[in-house]
């Protein structure tokens, strides 16, 4: 692939990412979500692929745990959850973007639901507490998305054992990556929430400067 079309693939998630408001994302993302999946593809976006893998790892039943892939977009992170590992339990996508949302119900995921919801700050979700055993999250904590005070609300719905499996960036994120590490940290020392593994890795691998990133898997108390 050229570095043309490597450039110009960057500026997309630039408009996505380093809009002025939540609301001006959103209206790109409608755009975006039409080629969404091929230019990650372009760019060598590792995140879902991640968490797939630390799914593999730590999550022990793959018939009858219930899922939510939160922030979800066009379902990569459900897709190679249900085709690559074979999953067979329930998996819910939640999303602030019906056109993303539409994407990911034309693939071959088999929702128990689609959920159409814009998080807000305190990451309050329509649902019940506890209702599930795993929540995995690609790409949707970074800024002008999900809120990071919202990690509050949103762990609310994991049940005590379950797991949170989420990828975020580790370098250029801000004061939004400050916000949201001073938020997890706080959920850690409240024993709400305990690290069990990490990994990082390169975030967009086809282009030189990788964004180094991790995906977390921590424990809900
Ligand atoms: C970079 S995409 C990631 C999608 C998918 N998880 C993946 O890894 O391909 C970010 C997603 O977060 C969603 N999003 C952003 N802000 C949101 C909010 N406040 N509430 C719910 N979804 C939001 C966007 O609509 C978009 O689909």
């Amino acid at each position: 692939m050229s570095n043309k079309q490597l450039n110009e693939t960057l500026e997309k998630v630039k408009c996505a990412v380093w809009c002025k408001t939540a609301e001006e994302s959103q209206n790109y993302y409608t755009l975006w979500s039409q080629e969404y999946d091929d230019d990650l593809i372009i760019l060598g976006s590792d995140g879902c692929q991640m968490a797939t893998n630390m799914f593999l790892k730590h999550v022990k039943d793959k018939t009858s745990s219930k899922i939510l892939d939160f922030g979800g977009g066009t379902g990569i992170s459900s897709f190679l959850i249900r085709n690559q590992l074979q999953f067979q339990g329930e998996i819910d996508i939640m999303d602030a973007n019906i056109d993303m949302l539409y994407k990911a119900s034309q693939k071959k995921i088999a929702f128990r639901n689609i959920i159409r919801h814009f998080v807000g700050k305190s990451g309050d979700l329509p649902v019940r507490d506890a209702s599930y055993d795993v929540i995995v999250t690609t790409g949707a904590f970074i800024p002008k998305h999900i809120p990071a005070t919202a990690i509050q609300g949103v762990i609310k719905a994991i049940r005590s054992g379950g797991l949170l499996i989420m990828t975020r960036r580790l370098q250029g994120t801000g004061d939004y990556g400050e916000e949201l590490d001073q938020n997890i940290d706080q959920l850690c020392s409240e024993k709400k929430l305990e690290l069990l593994d990490h990994i990082e890795y390169g975030h967009f691998s086809n282009q030189e400067n990788t964004i180094k990133s991790g995906c977390f898997v921590y424990m809900r108390k």
